[in-house]
């Protein structure tokens, strides 16, 4: 059977679907979805899903993060291009990490695309929700990272304490009374706790950063993301933790990433 992504003529009803339900990149989303699917059927059927407000992500199953194809399941965060600045203020900062840990994993996004820029490291991921934890396992397996499930830094082995030389943590963020102005995809089809941060959105925040020194090598450094108006409450944490603190901001990524190391 000729692949669906050589028939014009089905390229161009997917575009036109599309574009109807408001898809403003309806060229490229109709791209992925014919190269995803192996069957005209399966072309309808994904962009029914598409058209009734899915991320494309978990539409085709997949989100591209620094340059890797990272498995997205529904109920998992899909990781934001935004966080790739993260990923390369960790690699800029700890080029010879041996020991990382990306808590809050979602996905585990960010831990594959560390070590992939770092090559062998012992990976380790953690995160509260049993399904980021399955995700996580298929994005980090090859890397032989192990993806660990509980409340924060209690997920972990205490064979890691002290020993951490990037800690990534994409915590939620968001405050609470703000979750009902994210867009439809994030609010409808993203967990509330991988999104919901609290009074002011930094409570999980806070937490990490209290807990980071325990847990992180002499030198070695704890990332977050946050917002722009978060950054002088979050930078204040990680002080308070006793980190030497900065901020790294990407104009172009709209990504505001607050790192702490330890002294
Ligand atoms: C904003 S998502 C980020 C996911 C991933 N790091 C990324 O950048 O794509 C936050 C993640 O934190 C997890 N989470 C929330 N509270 C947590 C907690 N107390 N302990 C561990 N994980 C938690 C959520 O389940 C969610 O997967």
């Amino acid at each position: 059977m000729p692949s669906p992504s050589s028939s014009p003529a089905l390229r161009d009803s997917v575009v036109t679907a599309l574009r109807a339900a408001g898809c403003v990149f309806a060229e490229d989303e109709a791209e992925l979805i014919l190269t995803a699917a192996s069957a005209p059927h399966e072309v309808a059927a994904m962009v029914e899903r598409r058209v009734s407000g899915l991320p494309l992500e978990l539409v085709v199953g997949w989100a591209e993060f620094r340059g890797l194809r990272i498995a997205v399941e529904p109920g998992v965060f899909v990781p934001r291009r935004r966080t790739e600045f993260l990923v390369a203020q960790a690699l800029a900062l700890a080029p010879g990490a041996g020991v990382v840990v990306d808590l809050c994993c979602g996905s585990g996004a960010v831990g594959a695309a560390l070590a992939a820029g770092l090559g062998p490291v012992e990976l380790h991921a953690a995160d509260i929700d049993p399904a980021a934890v399955r995700c996580a396992r298929r994005n980090v397996a090859g890397f032989g990272g192990v993806v660990h499930r509980g409340d924060l830094f209690a997920a972990l082995p205490s064979a890691l304490r002290g020993r951490v030389d990037i800690l990534a943590a994409n915590v939620p963020y968001v405050p609470s009374g703000e979750i009902g102005l994210l867009p439809a995809e994030a609010r409808d089809h993203e967990p509330l706790v991988a999104l919901d941060g609290g009074a002011d959105g930094l409570d999980v925040l806070r937490r990490v950063a209290a807990g980071a020194t325990d847990w992180l090598a002499p030198g070695g450094c704890l990332l977050t993301e946050t917002s722009s108006r978060q950054t002088p409450a979050a930078l204040a944490a990680f002080t308070a933790a006793g980190l030497h603190t900065r901020l790294a901001t990407s104009e172009d990524d709209h990504a505001h990433v607050v790192i702490g190391v330890r002294p």
